[in-house]
């Protein structure tokens, strides 16, 4: 979380600044603040959005060429304009911008309050810069060497960029687990946590590596280990567009994304799959086929939305390549010393590719033998690097904070890693294997289906609007969308919603059901059909109100419901892509009517870099 921008060139920073900080206003939106080398070195932060920061600078004479931003999310301190970052050392002779958390910050504080330092704020970045500032004064060093030699004794995770009033012409930058991205323009240079403020400059970019310290200035850019050890600089060209990253006509990113679905799902095909002769391929995993054939069992490790999927893949891998599955919690998985063997395969699933506690028990999965393998969007992210092998989802940049287009095309990407080593293994028979083929392949052609009914779906947010409570309930493949429809529901309208296997409901939330609480049942025609009509029933018994997501066709399950959304049959295995886009529109809805700000929720952030 939180996002960092610098710029040095021949543009006017701020203006570079903010616009960049806008684009990463996703990591975090609490307060926002810049630093600027405008004939002294000063800052200007505020509690708030990137909007009330740009607000308050108007009329004031902001004009130079260098300076770094910064846009929270409150790990240490509340938010307020002091927390706010940048910081300024001691002396106000350095300032920092920071995303991530010093770990040591307490006892590296208390060593600097002894020497007579006092501190501003409650943040650990404060006391980073204090530090630097220190050790700089203690060795008569250059502001690199400082941050080189300070780093030495920080424990944490980190992406910094400094500015010095005494080296005036020149950014230092490091990073440890928190992303850093220098775009690399003509006489000019770009930092930032991810490429969406650089695009538009430039689309050469270098991806700092952990415990590497970078330097921009006249010279150019220079890039050398904590250790001392220079390294050459790789550069990569980005594909990103900018249209991907602006809201084309719609209200809200997350509409946006919803609606671009049929093309994120079939960008995510592309060149891999092609029903017709059968052909499915994915160059990034095509050396550990066997290996994952191979395994005798798969963990898949994954937060939040991501997590979801991770659930509706083991369904899959259970069914299709009869191999034992896993699905954890990245939080839960490292920190409780996990079982495993050399061989196993881990799944790291992650839109970002930065979400902390994934890349921890990735790393912790690979020291202990396992084979990773990383299914994320943003490429060249931490997640992506630090796997053995992996495939891009290629969604395309997700910026609204409640994820859509990235669960889907992550289903995508797992059913079609589950077809190939269901094929290697033997466990699939060539007419299933055709058959799912050429359903996947029709399924950006059916969400296109479903999202005609988004004027029906406003109708039934209509009603529903107001309730304190709501519950989603699923079997099967669809009980995992029942988790996903209530997460998107309570992270944007906060309305408390929760999600229940179907047949669980009678060991505890069917006492929560009366006259008063809907409850939408993914109830689409599949091998548990009859149950969920029957968990229908218990509901109604009970006066519960009924909506539900049924197969085109259904003449049973409508009449038992006070509202009812259609959608195409597909293979059951493949319905939670189809499933969950009503129950995206619904909570969509339901918060833009509540007057929730949907792109930007109380609380969260889109990329979770904390643990
Ligand atoms: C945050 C986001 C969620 C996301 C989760 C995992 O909580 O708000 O939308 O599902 O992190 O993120 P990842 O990038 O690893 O998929």
């Amino acid at each position: 979380m939180c996002g960092i921008v610098a710029y040095l060139g021949h543009r006017r920073a701020h203006e570079v600044i903010l616009k960049g900080l806008k684009r990463l206003e996703y990591r975090g939106y609490d307060s926002a603040g810049i630093a600027l080398l405008n004939g002294g070195l000063n800052i200007y932060k505020k509690k708030g959005k990137v909007s009330d920061l740009e607000q308050s600078l108007q009329g004031m004479s902001l004009d130079c060429n260098i300076g770094i931003g910064h846009t929270r999310w409150a790990t240490h301190g509340e938010p307020n304009d002091v927390n706010a970052h940048p910081h300024y050392s001691g002396s106000k002779r350095l300032a920092i911008i920071h995303n991530g958390i010093i770990e040591n910050y307490t006892a590296l504080r208390e060593d600097l309050v002894n020497k007579g330092h006092t501190f501003l704020s409650e943040t650990d970045t404060e006391v980073l810069i204090h530090f630097i500032e220190d050790v700089q004064q203690r060795n008569n060093c250059s502001l690199v060497e400082a941050v080189r030699l300070a780093l030495h004794s920080v424990i944490g995770a980190y992406a910094i960029v400094v500015l010095s009033l005494d080296e005036p012409n020149q950014l230092v930058a490091a990073r440890k687990g928190s992303p850093l991205v220098i775009g690399v323009g003509k006489n000019e240079y770009f930092l930032a946590s991810d490429a969406t403020p650089i695009v538009e400059y430039t689309n050469e970019v270098v991806y700092l590596n952990d415990r590497e310290i970078a330097v921009v200035n006249n010279d150019g850019l220079t890039i050398k280990t904590v250790e001392d050890i220079p390294t050459t600089p790789y550069i990569h060209t980005l594909e990103l567009a900018l249209e991907a990253i602006e809201k084309g006509g719609y209200d809200h990113f997350m509409l946006k994304e919803i609606f671009e679905q049929p093309r994120s799902i079939r960008d995510c095909m592309r060149g891999r799959l092609d029903a017709k002769s059968g052909r499915l391929v994915l160059g990034g995993i095509r050396d550990y086929v066997d290996a994952m054939a191979n395994a005798e069992r798969i963990i898949i490790v994954a937060c939040g939305t991501s997590w979801h999927a991770g659930l509706v893949a083991e369904y899959l891998f259970e069914e299709f390549c009869r191999i034992p599955v896993e699905v954890e919690y990245a939080s839960e998985f490292r920190y409780r010393n996990p079982i495993i063997r050399q061989g196993d395969v881990v799944i790291a699933v992650s839109q970002s590719g930065e979400t902390a506690d994934t890349l921890a028990a990735i790393e912790l999965a690979k020291e202990r033998g396992a084979i990773i393998i990383g299914v994320c969007n943003v490429v060249g992210s931490s997640i992506a690097r630090a796997s053995h092998a992996g495939s891009y989802t290629h969604a395309g940049p997700e910026i609204g904070v409640a994820s859509t287009k990235a669960f889907t095309a992550q289903l995508t990407v797992l059913n079609m890693i589950c077809l190939l080593i269901a094929q290697k293994r033997g466990t699939i028979s060539q007419e299933l294997f055709q058959k799912l083929l050429t359903d996947l392949e029709q399924v950006p052609a059916r969400v296109e289906d479903i999202l005609k009914l988004n004027d029906q779906i406003k109708v039934i947010a209509e009603e529903f609007k107001d309730v304190p409570n709501f519950l989603y309930l699923g079997r099967g493949y669809n009980f995992p969308v029942a988790l996903e429809g209530a997460l998107k529901l309570k992270e944007i309208s906060y309305i408390h919603a929760e999600g229940y296997p179907a047949a669980e409901m009678k060991h505890g939330p069917i006492a929560l059901i009366d006259e008063n609480m809907p409850v939408v049942f993914i109830a689409t025609r599949d091998s548990s059909y009859e149950k969920i009509v029957s968990n229908i029933q218990e509901v109604k018994a009970r006066k519960g109100r009924v909506i539900s997501i049924v197969t085109e066709g259904d003449d049973w399950i409508p009449n038992m419901s006070e509202f009812t959304i259609e959608i195409p049959m597909v293979h059951e295995a493949l319905m939670p892509m189809l499933s969950v886009i009503p129950l995206q529109l619904l909570s969509y809805h339901i918060a833009v009517m509540r007057g929730c700000n949907v792109d930007q929720p109380r609380n969260l952030a889109k990329s979770v870099t904390v643990e």
